[in-house]
């Protein structure tokens, strides 16, 4: 989620990458009390005390407890009570019920953390060099584990609030930067041809990004900006909501039995949308990328454009050559910029990471390949 470079070439720098990183998923709540982080806001998320106390689980399961000779079990019972879904490890309470364990306490999870990090950080001081090489690989897995949580800690943590009719805010908001408007949509144009996707190399990837393969594809082109909010309020004043044909026949059954009208969380009051966000709700802003949608609604939007959207291979192909760089985490803000305001490289010139999540549903190619349909919006990329 945040890091660049995640591979860490002694114990020195694994030390500092494992402070950081432990330090961050604590930033992160850092204006919450303790009845905010025991809830779930549904069956599948999980309470922010669960967040902090399983990425905990996984140093003291994998880490401490097959590397340090002396280690003894903060509390043997947490072995199960915060394990996700690893079989290996045993039984554990169903995800649906985490928000019933208001035992442990906050504080004591804290106190678990504050022990876990003080036998890692004497771990890894005492381990020589052998040693390290077959420990870091698995401090490396579990920090990035904690990242992929500290993303899960915000969106399970909006949901929450999102239901709360109060409308609390998670955190207090960073002061924008001044922002410019939003650039055209310039198109990236890739020849075609057999690329290789997945993770090869120096640095950290996972098991499902490997092994690095070739695949084939036809000439395309990918949008070089994101959809925003803008360009989604114009497809919903267009009726695409409301218009069969430019959804899947699953993705239109499933807009049905939601009752999907706009993104998740916006709302029309006297005729002014607002979205909740984590700093309570606010008005949607044209500029900034949409976000909160389902896989569907990219696919009808992109529909509506006269294109589609892009396949894992094409999005890879021009993004894994663009730089990782962008509206991260360490910047603070916790939402998505209006495009005009995340950076010198939003104007005019691509940017796959750092705004909206990073999966693969973020442009939209002419179908069939080389021949651009008509488009009654010029901007493209969708995101989720
Ligand atoms: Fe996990």
């Amino acid at each position: 989620m945040n890091r660049e470079n995640p591979s860490h070439s002694g114990a020195g720098d694994l030390i500092r990458a494992f402070r950081r990183t432990r330090a961050q998923t604590e930033t992160l709540v850092d204006g919450l009390e303790p009845e905010d982080m025991g809830a779930q806001a549904f069956p599948e998320a999980s309470p922010a005390k669960w967040h902090l106390a399983h990425t905990t689980w996984f140093f003291e399961t994998f880490v401490l407890g097959e590397f340090h000779p002396r280690y003894k079990p903060f509390n043997a019972a947490f072995r199960s009570l915060f394990n996700s879904y690893y079989d290996s490890v045993g039984a554990r309470p169903r995800q649906a019920e985490r928000g019933w364990l208001t035992r442990p306490l906050l504080s004591e999870v804290l106190a678990w953390r504050r022990s876990v990090d003080a036998a890692m950080i004497d771990l890894l001081s005492e381990t020589n060099e052998r040693g390290l090489a077959r420990l870091a690989p698995v401090v490396e897995l579990g920090l990035a584990h904690e990242e992929q949580h500290q993303e899960l800690l915000l969106t399970d943590g909006l949901a929450l609030f999102a239901r709360n009719p109060l409308m609390p805010a998670w955190a207090k908001p960073r002061l924008l930067p001044r922002r410019a408007a939003a650039s055209v949509v310039e198109w990236i144009e890739h020849p075609g041809g057999m690329v290789a996707i997945g993770h090869s190399g120096p640095g950290f990837g996972f098991d499902n990004e490997m092994p690095r393969h070739p695949d084939l594809v036809a000439p395309f082109r990918l949008a070089g900006r994101l959809v925003i909010n803008g360009d989604w309020l114009a497809f919903m004043e267009d009726d695409g909501y409301r218009r069969p044909f430019l959804w899947q026949s699953d993705g239109w059954e499933e807009l049905q039995l939601q009752g999907w009208t706009a993104p998740e969380y916006w709302r029309c009051d006297e005729g002014v949308w607002t979205t909740m966000t984590l700093f309570g709700r606010e008005a949607v802003d044209p500029e900034a990328p949409v976000c909160h949608i389902s896989w569907y609604e990219a696919d009808a939007y992109a529909r509506w454009t006269g294109l589609r959207l892009p396949t894992e291979t094409e999005w890879e192909a021009v993004a894994a050559v663009l730089p990782v760089a962008g509206n991260l985490l360490d910047a603070g803000f916790l939402r998505p910029l209006p495009l005009g305001a995340s950076g010198p490289s939003a104007r005019g010139r691509p940017r796959c990471s750092g705004t909206c999540g990073n999966g693969p549903a973020a442009g939209t190619v002419p179908i069939p390949a080389g021949v651009l349909l008509p488009a009654p919006s010029a901007s493209t990329m969708a995101s989720s």
